[in-house]
């Protein structure tokens, strides 16, 4: 269409957009995604202006009609939208023009973009929300069953990338996954409680002299009310910010235990499946752990995106600014990039397993009973410092003999002038079970 005869310019604006600034200044091809939102939140301020008497009861039913009928049309090819438009709000009134004629003139009375935007953008927040806690929750399905398979497994736990102590894998997934995610869930319900308020009757940035009510299109829409002030509501973020921050802190989560799983992989503790690993076009031996090296660089992505979306609203006065427009492309990628990567976390807590025996061989090399070994000692009234250096130097004796704590013998301790019962204490499986008894819920 040339700018002249698009219906947001009036002779005010100064005639025809040059074509090539139109491309490259359309939020369409982004902002398509918000057709299903765009037309609830028009059929909703079609209901606020028949309350307030803003049009007939026959012209409400023709533009509610044409434009619930909309997604559905679009969705099937039954109805492509102009593509030379500024966005997907106009396109949308666009073809309504042609669909309905002349009351489609009616739809935009006491809006404006800037509280339609606000809004659509709200309504694909709360469904993103839901989706997102969704993802979560099969992955807390899929850790829960993970974690039943291995319920009797013992593993090192790792300070400084080396053994330190016995622990036991549902404790391990415990801390590395379930824990952190739930608390990001939780973090969600401030996001819902930032999208409480419907931002219909904000207008431009001053709200409208005419009568709609917008006590009935926020009820429509699912808010709980309408907007408190005009500026706040077409102009503030705050509700996305939030959610991206989420995102990025999920990232965080899940490329720290990503991060985990290929330490655990590169010792030979973790078998990878075949079907989440990756191979070298070279190296025939590999079974690489690509999956989760892709979700901890996906990571790096949300991070990108939270500071996008901080840089874009820095330095911008309160209201509308064109700046906003680019809001949504990274929301939209934050949303998508951390459903994806929680989808194949999910998808690989059935993918890999711990192996019990080089567990075992591994805490047996990296002496990690020398801490139990100690606290027995304590038990039995030892002080601390002294039990930690008669330990420290049974050790280093072990060592230099190219032996391990766990090979000592109840004569070896007895020699050393220990209890003979402390044997048990040199026991990984023994030290894993009894520390994850401290936790047990
Ligand atoms: N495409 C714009 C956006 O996504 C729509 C709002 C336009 N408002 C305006 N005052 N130009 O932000």
């Amino acid at each position: 269409m040339s700018g002249s005869k698009s219906i947001a310019r009036t002779a005010a604006t100064g005639g025809a957009l040059d074509p090539e600034f139109l491309e490259w200044s359309t939020s369409l091809p982004i902002d398509r995604r918000l057709l299903e939102e765009d037309c609830r939140g028009s059929v909703a301020h079609v209901q606020g202006l028949r309350a307030g008497g803003l049009v007939t009861d026959a012209e409400a039913e023709t533009l509610i009609a044409a434009l619930e009928s909309l997604p559905g049309k679009v969705a099937s090819g039954a109805v492509v939208l102009r593509a030379d438009e500024e966005d997907v709000h106009m396109a949308i009134e666009s073809w309504l023009r042609e669909a309905v004629g002349d009351v489609a003139g009616k739809l935009h009375t006491g809006r404006s973009r800037n509280d339609q935007v606000a809004t659509d953008l709200k309504l694909w927040c709360r469904d993103a929300v839901l989706r997102v806690e969704s993802q979560i929750d099969a992955v807390l399905t899929a850790a829960q069953s993970w974690a039943q398979r291995h319920d009797s497994v013992v593993l090192p736990a790792y300070t400084h990338r080396q053994v330190a102590i016995p622990t036991m894998a549902p404790l391990w997934l415990e801390g590395a996954l379930t824990l952190p995610l739930q608390r990001d869930r939780a973090l969600l319900a401030g996001v819902r409680e930032e999208l409480a308020e419907s931002p219909l009757g904000g207008g431009a940035v001053g709200g409208t002299t005419l009568p709609v009510d917008t006590a009935v299109s926020a009820k429509a829409l699912g808010f709980e009310r309408p907007p408190v002030n005009p500026l706040d509501a077409i102009g503030q973020r705050d509700h996305a910010l939030l959610l991206v921050f989420v995102c990025a802190r999920i990232g965080l989560h899940l490329g720290r235990f990503s991060a985990d799983i290929i330490e655990l992989a590169s010792d030979g503790l973790v078998k990878l499946g075949g079907a989440i690993a990756g191979g070298s076009s070279m190296m025939p031996h590999k079974r690489n752990p690509d999956l989760f090296e892709l979700v901890r660089g996906q990571s790096a992505l949300r991070q990108g995106e939270l500071v996008q979306l901080m840089v874009t609203f820095q330095g911008l006065g309160a209201g509308y600014h064109r700046d906003l427009q680019q809001d949504k492309e990274v929301i939209f990628a934050a949303v998508d990039g951390v459903i994806n990567c929680l989808r194949m976390i999910e998808i690989s807590l059935s993918n890999f397993e711990l192996l019990p025996e080089p567990c075992l061989q591994s805490l047996i090399r990296g002496d990690a009973v020398a801490t139990d070994l100690c606290e027995g000692l304590v038990a039995g009234g030892m002080a601390f410092r002294d039990a930690y250096g008669k330990v420290g130097a049974l050790v280093a004796a072990q060592r230099d003999a190219g032996k391990r704590l766990a090979e000592l013998t109840a004569a070896d301790l007895e020699a050393a002038g220990l209890d003979p019962a402390l044997l048990e204490r040199l026991d990984p499986t023994v030290a894993a079970k009894r520390r994850a008894a401290r936790f047990a819920r």
